[in-house]
């Protein structure tokens, strides 16, 4: 049995993925250089993304990592964000980029947006490798987006289904069978 048998189908390869990130890192360079901006991603879906990316950043980059759990109340008033795990660094008076695996609902990305402007970010971007338009609930549109994806359970690279798939090297649709018998369990 292997991983990619539970994917319906292959949406993207690892070497688009690759060639994506060759392209983004290239656009964040040309942005930031003379910057020394500090890269933030976010636990836990960021990682293979985030590690290919910096690879194609030819200027000086520091990176951190914060953990977050989303809680949405229902209006914008009462969504929250709750630091599972926080920076290790200031952040004030820092360009800072934040680096995603993927803007669904834009939810997340606010709120930690916002929360770094409150510590006194300079700038805060955001580069996410998947970009799903379809789901979006709040105006937000990042600065650096991988590929737009249309809806549908994704997993791979990164993102997860109840903790699994992180590892698949590549990025598909979930087979249907495989979320709705787990649930039934
Ligand atoms: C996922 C993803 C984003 C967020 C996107 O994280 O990595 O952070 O959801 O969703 P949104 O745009 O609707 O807010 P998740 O909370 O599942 O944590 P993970 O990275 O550990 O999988």
């Amino acid at each position: 049995m292997n991983l990619q048998q539970d994917l319906e189908k292959v949406l993207i390869t690892h070497e688009e993925i690759v060639e994506i990130s060759k392209r983004m890192g290239k656009e964040i360079e040309r942005d930031y250089r003379e910057k020394n901006p500090l890269l933030i991603g976010l636990l836990k879906g960021c990682i293979p993304f985030i590690a290919e990316l910096m690879l194609h950043i030819d200027t000086h980059v520091e990176l951190d990592f914060m953990d977050v759990s989303s809680y949405y109340g229902g209006t914008k008033s009462t969504d929250s964000v709750r630091v599972l795990k926080d920076l290790g660094s200031s952040v004030k008076g820092r360009d800072v980029l934040i680096i995603e695996d993927i803007v669904d609902s834009g939810k997340t990305i606010q709120l930690v947006k916002e929360m770094l402007s409150s510590r006194g970010a300079t700038t805060v971007g955001v580069a996410t490798l998947l970009d799903k338009p379809s789901g979006r609930k709040v105006e937000l549109e990042p600065e650096y987006i991988g590929t737009v994806i249309p809806d549908g359970f994704v997993v791979g690279y990164g993102l997860d289904y109840e903790e699994n798939y992180r590892n698949l090297d590549c990025i598909g649709i979930l087979k249907k069978e495989i979320y709705t018998k787990r649930d039934g369990e």
